[in-house]
């Protein structure tokens, strides 16, 4: 049992802010649990920063259980949270169900998260009666990138910011216990925050919530393209791994790699 479970995690609202990261392999996630980072989640934005698909849409089951796994076995401490891929658990509560039970099962996760608001209400309640907990995810929600027409801030009007309000509260009486708000402006995190008893986990809503997560390649600095402007990049990763590939190569091309050091 890894000292972060769920209901500490819950407990942690108004205590502590709760620090959560993003991890995809085994190396990666054994560095972040050994920072005493409080949760661990194996997002689908793997899609995009490991397996190089456009977004989010494409990753599978398989891929999500495979990374899972990996990151369970580099964790001790912190909480695993999987995230569902796409339509893994939209169509029909029984497959979702089996889908959810898997990544425990399979992949020593300790919870799954979802995206959506009030209509995953029956859907929370299903998984938390079968021992699943939930981590809901409103706001910009990447799995419905055509639906919204591009990755944008969300509940800037008083109808969305409502309707977003209605969908914390509703997730919350379902039973997740958390809830990521994802690019939403800082007022309405903080409206939401103090409107619902479990942990906010922000990421780009501003400093009111309960917690912070970041996707770890994206503070690292090991990414290809422009980050988004919540990022703040702890990290040049990406350079460097680039200055060393060189350095490497041109020692190689002119013999100077390996050297007696490096030599039996
Ligand atoms: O997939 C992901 O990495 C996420 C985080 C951005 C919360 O959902």
């Amino acid at each position: 049992m890894s000292t972060w479970t769920v209901p500490r995690i819950k407990e942690m609202k108004g205590r502590q802010k709760i620090a959560c990261l993003t991890a995809a392999d085994y190396a990666t996630a054994r560095l972040i649990d050994g920072a005493g980072v409080q949760l661990v989640l194996v997002g689908d934005s793997l899609a995009m920063t490991v397996l190089g698909y456009e977004t989010t849409l494409p990753v599978t089951m398989g891929e999500m259980l495979h990374h899972t796994a990996a990151v369970a076995r580099g964790v001790t401490n912190a909480l695993v949270v999987a995230d569902m891929p796409f339509m893994s658990y939209q169509a029909a509560v029984e497959e979702a169900l089996a889908n959810a039970g898997r990544f425990l099962k399979e992949s020593n996760a300790q919870a799954v998260k979802i995206e959506g608001g009030t209509i995953r209400g029956p859907l929370v309640r299903a998984f938390v009666a079968n021992g699943i907990p939930v981590l809901g995810h409103i706001g910009l929600t990447p799995q419905s990138v055509h639906e919204m027409g591009g990755y944008k801030v969300q509940g800037k009007v008083t109808g969305e910011a409502q309707a977003l309000l209605l969908d914390a509260k509703e997730l919350a009486l379902a039973g997740v216990f958390a809830v990521v708000l994802e690019c939403v402006p800082a007022a309405l995190a903080r409206e939401i925050t103090d409107a619902i008893p479990v942990p906010t986990i922000g990421i780009g809503a501003g400093a009111d919530c309960d917690g912070q997560i970041l996707v770890t390649n994206d503070m690292l600095g090991f990414r290809s393209g422009i980050s988004p402007r919540f990022v703040k990049q702890y990290a040049s990763i990406g350079e460097q791994m680039a200055t060393a590939f060189e350095e490497y190569r041109k020692e190689v091309e002119g013999g100077l790699f390996p050297s007696e050091e490096n030599c039996y």
